[in-house]
């Protein structure tokens, strides 16, 4: 398929996981992708894998995502898709009555500061256009509660939900949608490792999964894929759930 011939796409957090994956995936599909990360071996890796432009930005910078859509613009004359994907999950976030206030202020700065303005800085763009596609990536515990909490991260994607709702609402006339895309657990080197040294614990979580299984970064990509290209047309405001069934699920099957 080649739904996105020719439309500038920026990834935040487009060295690693969901980010990489979307990059690959939108470079298949025919765009031309700006691969932005706060890390520079693995952006500049990403960008160089695609065919793309790598900056390096961190994004709870106001002027390094100014500049990394200006950039955008200037070398490829556009900017039609952005996915706001770049996020953190650290150890020292974790149930409230342990989690600190610099921790929490950490997270409410990379998870969701960010994609405030990330959208800030892109939709002047897009509505120059009259066009354009924001996916925002929030999580399944924007719509769920668990009891095993990392509290920061919980309400820093409750409020990237929110917000994306609010943005997708307010521009739809002028064709730029705005949604939220909810994975669930994906299969990264982290949890691998983790399981493989704790089946009991992988079996647990597994249990509440209906498809019995992680999700493929690749599989997340191929939602951002669809939400970005003009299949998704009439979709905006949307809370997307890749997850498996989780959200769904009251008992799972053996
Ligand atoms: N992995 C999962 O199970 C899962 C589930 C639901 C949602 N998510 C969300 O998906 C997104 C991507 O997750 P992932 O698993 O691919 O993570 P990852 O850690 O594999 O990749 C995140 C990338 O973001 C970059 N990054 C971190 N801080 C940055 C900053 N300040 N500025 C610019 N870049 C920065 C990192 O360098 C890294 O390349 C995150 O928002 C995460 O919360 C992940």
């Amino acid at each position: 398929m080649q739904r996105l011939q020719d439309r500038v796409a920026v990834i935040t957090g487009a060295g690693s996981g969901i980010g990489l994956a979307t990059a690959r995936r939108f470079a298949a599909e025919g765009a031309k992708v700006v691969c932005a990360d706060i890390d520079e071996e693995s952006g500049a890796k990403a960008a160089s894998e695609v065919a793309g432009l790598f900056v390096k930005a961190d994004v709870t910078s106001e002027d390094d995502v100014a500049r990394m859509y200006a950039t955008a613009q200037e070398t490829y004359g556009s900017v039609d898709i952005a996915f706001n994907n770049a996020g953190i999950s650290p150890p020292d976030d974790d149930s409230i009555l342990e989690t600190g206030i610099d921790a929490w202020r950490r997270v409410q700065e990379v998870n969701l500061t960010s994609v405030y303005l990330c959208c800030k800085h892109v939709i002047p763009y897009m509505r120059r256009q009259g066009k354009g596609s924001i996916i925002n990536t929030a999580s399944f515990v924007a719509v769920m509660g668990s009891a095993t909490s990392q509290i920061s991260y919980t309400a820093s994607k409750g409020g990237v939900l929110a917000m994306s709702r609010e943005l997708g609402v307010q521009f739809a006339r002028e064709g730029i949608r705005v949604n939220a895309l909810c994975p669930g657990p994906v299969n990264t080197p982290l949890l691998q490792e983790l399981f493989a040294k704790d089946p009991e614990r992988a079996q647990r979580r597994l249990v509440h999964i209906p498809v019995g299984r992680f999700a493929e970064a690749s599989e997340i990509a191929a939602a951002v894929a669809f939400l970005a290209s003009d299949d998704a047309s009439f979709i905006t405001g949307s809370e997307f759930l890749v997850d498996g069934g989780i959200s769904g699920a009251y008992v799972t099957p053996f």
